[in-house]
């Protein structure tokens, strides 16, 4: 069939939005209708190169829509089941999905590669030549097939339109807060970069009990959403973020720093270690360029204060669990997903939303479908 995609030909380059060829699924597929997906900053990874993926791409990872069709074997979905998909595969099987770290699942290897799992071939051609998929999903399309691992059920009645962000920032944010860095009540912490991951990270914070919550970043926009969202303090930067974090905590520093910067920055390691207390824990949760190969801090620090840095993939989140967990929380009012979305676009105006992304305009920008 024919549906229209975001296709990203060469690094540098726009999204260009075109007809493109779809094939039907195969065994273990999914075809899905799109209902909406959010933009997040790791699609903008591709056009800069700091995520190196095979080109030519279909972009997006967040996203939300209506299965149309299953391929043999799918038994578990059938035609007009909601659903969201998880940016990491989760096969329920491998080692790592079986002992609850479905993020790590060992279908994440093909992430990359961008081709269907089943059989490393593309369902989705343009000119002749076949695309690969942002995440295995290339949720900047119309419609979209995808491996069956990839897609959680929800009930019909969830609001796609702003559950999408569950497929990543949400879930992302939320759990490098609840699970990677682990905040337990009381504990003060602080979060660098708010945008669609930070303010998610705010949220997690404030639900795991956190005392004072310190919002870094920028821009005043992005300050005034973290108050809105939960956060206690801002500031401008990692450096004035030292002197008030240690005004406040009379010296004893966060006991969790997040860091969900735009792009993840070696040297800024250092600065977010040093707002760091002892025994406290630094969770990587932005992407460094991949291409990026020294980190500054003071090992003599880690060591002698007995310091802690971690990565966080997904938040270390289970999307089988974590994502309808979430929307329980969202349907009781305890979790903001309205409030996440500052602006809509339709699929041709893709490049206008990395613009107000980049210029900081949005908490997250959606494409409605
Ligand atoms: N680990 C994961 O599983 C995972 C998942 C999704 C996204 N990410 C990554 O998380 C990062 C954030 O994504 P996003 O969609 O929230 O991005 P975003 O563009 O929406 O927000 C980034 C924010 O960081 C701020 N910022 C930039 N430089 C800063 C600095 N030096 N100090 C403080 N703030 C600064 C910007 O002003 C902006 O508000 C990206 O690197 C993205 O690729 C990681
Ligand atoms: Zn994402
Ligand atoms: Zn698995």
């Amino acid at each position: 069939m024919k549906t229209r995609a975001a296709i990203l030909w060469e690094v540098g380059k726009d999204w260009s939005v075109e007809e493109i060829d779809l094939d039907p699924p195969k065994a273990g597929e999914v075809l899905v209708k799109l209902v909406a997906s959010g933009l997040c900053h790791s699609d903008e990874h591709l056009v800069t190169g700091d995520i190196p993926a095979p080109m030519p791409v279909i972009g997006g990872h967040e996203g939300a829509g209506v299965v149309e069709e299953v391929g043999p074997g799918v038994d578990w979905l059938v035609p007009g089941d909601h659903v969201i998909f998880g940016f990491i595969p989760a096969c329920g099987r491998c080692p790592s999905c079986a002992s609850g770290h479905e993020n790590l699942c060992d279908l994440g290897m093909y992430l990359l590669e961008g081709k269907q799992i089943s059989d490393h071939t593309s369902r989705h051609h343009a000119h002749d030549t076949d695309l690969g998929l942002m995440c295995l999903l290339g949720t900047f399309a119309e419609r979209s097939v995808v491996n069956e691992a990839s897609c959680i059920k929800v009930e019909p009645d969830v609001p796609l339109g702003v559950a999408c962000l569950l497929g990543c920032g949400v879930v992302t944010g939320w759990g490098s807060a609840v699970y990677a860095a682990d905040v337990t009540p009381g504990e003060d912490v602080a979060v660098v970069g708010i945008g669609g991951i930070g303010i998610n990270a705010i949220q997690g914070a404030k639900l795991a009990g956190a005392h004072r919550i310190f919002a870094i970043d920028p821009l005043p926009f992005k300050r005034e959403k973290a108050m809105e969202f939960g956060a206690t303090h801002t500031a401008s930067s990692l450096e004035e973020a030292l002197a008030q974090i240690g005004e406040v905590t009379l010296g004893r520093m966060a006991n969790k720093v997040i860091m969900t910067m735009g792009l993840g920055d070696g040297n800024a390691i250092a600065a977010a270690l040093a707002i760091t207390a002892k025994r406290g824990r630094v969770v990587v949760t932005n992407i460094h360029s991949a291409a990026e190969t020294q980190v500054a801090m003071s090992a003599f620090e880690l060591t002698l204060l007995e310091k802690q840095v971690v990565g966080s993939l997904f938040g270390s989140a289970n999307p089988r669990v974590d994502i309808p967990r979430l929307l329980g929380l969202y349907a009781d009012g305890q979790l903001k997903l309205d409030e996440l979305v500052t602006r809509t676009y339709r699929l041709d105006e893709v490049n206008h939303g990395y613009e107000d992304m980049r210029e900081g305009r949005n908490l997250r920008g959606v494409i409605n479908f």
